[in-house]
């Protein structure tokens, strides 16, 4: 039963949902929401973890706009059909071709890649958010992990995902404020001393959000053997293959080494489209179940149908339009190589501000060190502003960015990053 209020005007009113507690808002969404209501000419977005052009317009990707240019001619009679309850199976195979790389590795036989390619189950997801959020259910349904582990600080929608799935949590310290770096020494000893069989451990395979902070491939293999070692299971979260260094198999290295050298070690991968594609929008993504070499068809055959279950019960199956979109790309070489063209557009653009805006506070003189901004990589940086120094960058400044002072360097451009630079050397010389 729900319980009954009192309306100022009316009396009394019922309702079923008066006793909710609130629920926490999403930070990047509101941060934006303010942004947009300040009428400051001076105001700067670095909340919200989009692209954006030198001008500050969002870039719908050229060659996006070629490949929606082609399936608009093509006009193909079956675009608004139902697709199968596991997505398009030529979109997946390319996601997940994108992601492996199958028959890649150095000596690689054509039958390698055919049997890479069995040991993996993909399904078309709503976007990453979707991917992670399926990947949790399936994991939390079957595999009945204890406990997951999440890296401080994280994407926060990590804790919502893993919450509904019903698994309590646990952090690793993922990043060391007074190196700036990410803290390899406390993942690894969090992770050896305390993590059981079974736990889930969330990996950012690149350009980790909130800090651009990546581990080294080194740390990389010592982390896949320790994995393997306590038969903890890897969960890949993959946003931003190809926009953070600008070379999709490069950003893709983590999850490759996984896969090759840890034959015996089944992990999952959610892949978004949203930044590598600037498809925020369409909800484009795939879940993918990397199993081991030793696995049976039955054992994928079941992994599927489970996959297929719980997507059919929740929304039937992804969007299309997407997926189209993404396919029509990644199967044509020609637009492959303008894909690489924009990837690379977008990501130098970044290196770009993360030099100028480096550049700034050095002949400003800001006190403190700043080398971590071209450091790291990505959409994002931990940029090391205190609380306190993040609200009078917004309230005095008109500059919007999360309260643990990640900024999005894809807000920056010629015409804005001397003035944010002026702002953080004035809320550092005068907020603790
Ligand atoms: C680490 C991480 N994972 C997943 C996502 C999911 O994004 P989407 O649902 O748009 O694919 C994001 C987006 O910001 C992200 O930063």
């Amino acid at each position: 039963m729900g319980s009954i209020l009192k309306s100022p005007v009316d009396g009394p009113v019922y309702s079923l949902f008066s006793t909710l507690p609130e629920a926490p808002p999403d930070e990047p969404f509101s941060v934006n929401g303010a942004y947009k209501k300040d009428c400051s000419p001076h105001k700067v977005n670095l909340g919200i973890g989009v692209y954006r052009t030198s001008e500050g317009s969002p870039w719908p990707l050229r060659v996006v706009e070629e490949a929606e240019k082609q399936i608009h001619e093509a006009s193909d009679i079956n675009r608004h059909e139902y697709t199968a309850i596991q997505g398009d199976p030529e979109f997946l195979n390319l996601a997940a071709d994108l992601v492996f790389g199958f028959g890649e590795k150095e000596g690689s036989a054509v039958s390698v890649a055919e049997q890479e390619r069995k040991r993996v189950v993909s399904i078309q997801t709503v976007s990453g958010t979707g991917a992670n959020r399926l990947g949790a259910e399936l994991l939390a349904r079957n595999v009945r992990p204890r406990c997951v582990w999440i890296p401080d600080p994280t994407w926060a929608n990590h804790y919502a995902i893993w919450e509904l799935a019903g698994v309590p949590h646990k952090s690793y310290p993922y990043y060391d404020a007074s190196r700036k770096a990410f803290d390899f020494e406390g993942t690894f000893r969090t992770l050896a001393e305390s993590a059981n069989e079974k736990d889930v451990v969330i990996l950012h395979a690149c350009a980790h959000n909130p800090t651009g902070a990546d581990p080294t491939e080194e740390q990389w293999k010592m982390l896949a053997r320790l994995c393997k070692d306590k038969g903890i299971i890897p969960f890949f979260d993959l946003a931003y293959q190809g926009f953070a260094s600008g070379d999709a198999k490069k950003d893709a290295w983590a999850i490759r080494h996984f896969f090759h050298e840890l034959e015996l070690v089944e992990f999952c991968v959610a892949q978004s489209f949203s930044k590598n594609f600037g498809l925020y929008g369409q909800r484009v993504g795939a879940l993918h179940i990397a199993l081991t070499s030793t696995a049976t068809e039955v054992v994928s055959e079941k992994v599927f149908s489970n996959l297929c279950h719980l997507v059919r019960g929740e929304y039937s199956m992804a969007p299309r339009g997407g997926a189209e979109i993404v396919k029509t790309v990644l199967s044509n070489n020609k637009l492959r190589k303008k894909w690489q063209e924009d990837l690379t557009t977008m990501s130098q653009r970044i290196q770009k501000m993360r030099h100028a805006l480096f550049n700034e506070l050095s002949k400003l003189n800001t006190p403190g060190e700043w080398t971590h901004v071209i450091n790291q990589i990505g959409m994002f940086t931990y940029i090391g502003l205190t609380e306190s120094q993040v609200k009078v960058m917004t309230e005095k400044h008109h500059i919007y960015m999360l309260k643990s002072g990640r900024i999005s360097i894809s807000g920056l451009n010629e015409h804005n990053v001397r003035y944010v630079a002026m702002a953080i050397d004035d809320v550092v010389r005068t907020v603790k």
